[in-house]
């Protein structure tokens, strides 16, 4: 059974409880991060402690967490765990009071709770073989830079895709791609990588920011712009960016074959270069 971690103590995990009234159950009114663990060390945690801070302050929520002390408990949660390879996940819910729409309390503590997941990234199976994706609407709400846990409308999206034997969903709006269901798209013509620029439409990834620099070590130019459908179709390559599949990539789009329906050149150079830095950086 995993040890987990809630409001300033370890636990078992099915001793760790949080009360019917959190903002996070009534309202979604949370946030979270995923950080990614290789050979036992945190990839990227300084910028998902960055963009913590920010959902936080985009959402109101009166003061922002101590990163060391996360840091201590994303430590201890990893060894407690025995975790080699996987994630810590990181919740920050606006806290405990009556059900009101008005957030009209002061002084209210977060509920900060978290747990690691053992997961293969490395050597991942979708790695190799590369991924499949739909298209959907994208009925998300217009806030999606805030890395909040309203995620109902991807969540149902995903498993659209699964049973109609694809691996993920893409999210369209007027005509445009805007990223995956937990993760950025990307796509490559020629030597260039698009990817959309960052707005209040999509999740600004932490994994996307550490690969733009490995595509310039790689000699191509990330273009940070909208694609449509017909482009994704007509690329050479297609692929994924997050802390749960790093760079991966995507092969299909609903029934067209992308290049030569299988994972691109650049994109296993991407991916290996990514994987090269994060461990080098990791903490
Ligand atoms: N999701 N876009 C969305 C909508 C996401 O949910 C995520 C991450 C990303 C990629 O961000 P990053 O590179 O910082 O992981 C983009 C996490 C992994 C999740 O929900 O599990």
């Amino acid at each position: 059974m995993r040890e987990v971690y809630l409001n300033g103590q370890f636990l078992p995990e099915d001793q760790a409880k949080v009360s019917i009234f959190d903002r996070s159950l009534l309202f979604a009114d949370s946030v979270y991060e995923v950080t990614s663990i290789v050979e036992g060390k945190l990839i990227d945690f300084k910028n998902h402690m960055k963009r913590l801070d920010r959902s936080m302050k985009e959402l109101g929520f009166e003061k922002s967490l101590n990163h060391d002390e996360i840091l201590n408990f994303h430590r201890q949660l990893i060894k407690l765990n025995n975790l080699n390879e996987g994630i810590v996940y990181l919740q920050v819910t606006r806290g405990v009071f009556d059900r009101d729409f008005t957030i009209s309390q002061k002084n209210i503590s977060p509920t900060v709770f978290a747990f690691t997941q053992e997961k293969k990234i490395v050597e991942s199976e979708s790695s190799k073989k590369g991924i499949k994706v739909m298209t959907v609407d994208d009925l998300r709400w217009k806030r999606c830079d805030i890395k909040t846990t309203q995620l109902l409308w991807p969540s149902l999206a995903k498993t659209e895709a699964f049973k109609k034997g694809f691996d993920d969903a893409w999210m369209m709006r007027e005509g445009y791609i805007m990223e995956g269901t937990s993760n950025n798209a990307w796509i490559v013509r020629s030597k260039n990588v698009f990817t959309r620029q960052s707005d209040q439409l999509i999740l600004s990834g932490i994994t996307r920011e550490a690969v733009l620099n490995c595509a310039k070590n790689l000699g191509y130019e990330v273009i940070f712009k909208n694609f449509t459908l017909p482009e994704v179709e007509s690329a050479a390559e297609a692929f994924i960016t997050s802390a749960t599949s790093f760079v991966t990539p995507v092969i299909q789009i609903n029934e067209k074959k992308i290049g030569e329906g299988e994972p691109g050149e650049f994109t296993k150079a991407l991916r290996a270069e990514y994987i090269k830095q994060a461990i080098k950086s990791s903490i």
